[in-house]
C-alpha cells in the first residue's frame, strides 16, 4: 500500500487497522478508502487473522468524510462515486469474516460513525463524543449511517441523533447500546486488546459462523440467503456425495450417490 495515511499492522493473530491522518482528525479521503478497501480485501483472504482492530492515531477516532473533497464533487459523481464507494467499502468490513472491533476516541462523527457501526463492536473512551452532524452541513449521512444507526438504537434515538447532529458522549451512547463499552481513556487500547485476544482465543469457525448467523437477523448488516449459502455450501462441500461428484466428474462416469 503506497499511502501511510491508513496501516494494517499484525499481531499475532490480531489484524490492526489505523487511520493516521491525525492533522486532520482522520477525516475520510479517497486515499483512505482505497487503502481501507485493499486492507478489507487482504483480511478477507487472510485465515489466520482472527479478530480486527479498527483504531486511528491523534485525538479523533474520526471526524467524518472529507469535506473539503466531496463538496467539489457533482451530485451525479457524489451518488455514482463517493456514495458508492462508501457503502462498498464499509459493507466489506462489515462481512468480514472475522468479528471487528472499532476502538473510538476524541470525536467519531459522521463517516466515522458509520465506519464504526460497520464494526461488530464498539469501545469508546470515556468522554469520547459521536455523532451525525451531516445536517448541519445540509447533507446526509449516506455512507450506512441511517440504516446501522436505527438498526442499532431504534428510530426513536436514531432520529434525534440525525435530525439535531448533537454529540453524544461514550457513557451515553453505552447505555443506548451504540458502543458496547465506555472505557478510561488511559485504559483503552488494553481494553481493546484483551477483548480481541480473548476472541482470538476461541474456536474461530465457530466465532465466525456465529458472526454470520446474528448478521443474519438484522437487515441492515445480514443477507440471510447469502449466510444460508455460505453456511450450506460449507456442509454440502464436506458430504461424501460431494466427494464422489467430483470424482465421478473427474473420471468422467455416472456418480453414485449415497446420500451421506
Ligand atoms: N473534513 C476535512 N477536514 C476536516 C474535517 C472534515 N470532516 N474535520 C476537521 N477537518 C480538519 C480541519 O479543517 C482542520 O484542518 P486545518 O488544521 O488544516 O485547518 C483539522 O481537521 C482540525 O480541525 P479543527 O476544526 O481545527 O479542530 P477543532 O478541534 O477545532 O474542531 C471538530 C474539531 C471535529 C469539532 C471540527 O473539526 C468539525 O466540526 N469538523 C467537521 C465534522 C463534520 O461535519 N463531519 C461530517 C462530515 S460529512
Amino acid at each position: 500500500m503506497t499511502t501511510d495515511l491508513v496501516q494494517l499492522t499484525y499481531q499475532g493473530p490480531i489484524a490492526t487497522i489505523v487511520l493516521n491522518r491525525a492533522d486532520k482528525l482522520n477525516a475520510l479521503n479517497s486515499e483512505m478508502l482505497t487503502a481501507l478497501e485493499a486492507y478489507a480485501h487482504e483480511l478477507d483472504c487472510n485465515q489466520d487473522v482472527r479478530v480486527v482492530l479498527l483504531a486511528a492515531t491523534g485525538r479523533a477516532f474520526c471526524v467524518g468524510a472529507d469535506i473539503f473533497e466531496w463538496s467539489d464533487l457533482t451530485p451525479l459523481e457524489m451518488g455514482r462515486r463517493w456514495i458508492r464507494d462508501g457503502h462498498r467499502i464499509f459493507t466489506r468490513y462489515a462481512r468480514l469474516p472475522q468479528p471487528v472491533i472499532a476502538v473510538l476516541n476524541g470525536y467519531t462523527f459522521g463517516g466515522g460513525l458509520e465506519l464504526a457501526l460497520a464494526a461488530d463492536l464498539r469501545l469508546a473512551a470515556a468522554g469520547a463524543q459521536l455523532s451525525f452532524p451531516e445536517v448541519k452541513l445540509g447533507v446526509i449521512p449516506g455512507w450506512g449511517g441511517t440504516q446501522r444507526l436505527t438498526q442499532l438504537i431504534g428510530p426513536s434515538r436514531a432520529k434525534q441523533m440525525i435530525f439535531s447532529g448533537e454529540r453524544v458522549a461514550a457513557e451515553q451512547a453505552e447505555a443506548w447500546g451504540l458502543v458496547n463499552e465506555a472505557v478510561p481513556a488511559d485504559q483503552l487500547a488494553g481494553r481493546a486488546l484483551g477483548l480481541a485476544k480473548t476472541i482470538a482465543a476461541n474456536g474461530p469457525v465457530a466465532v465466525q459462523m456465529t458472526k454470520q448467523l446474528i448478521d443474519s437477523a438484522s437487515p441492515a448488516a445480514g443477507d440471510n440467503a447469502a449466510v444460508l449459502e455460505s453456511i450450506a455450501g460449507s456442509l454440502a462441500s464436506y458430504t461424501a456425495d460431494a466427494q464422489e461428484g467430483v470424482s465421478a466428474f473427474r473420471q468422467r462416469r455416472q456418480p453414485q450417490f449415497s446420500g451421506r
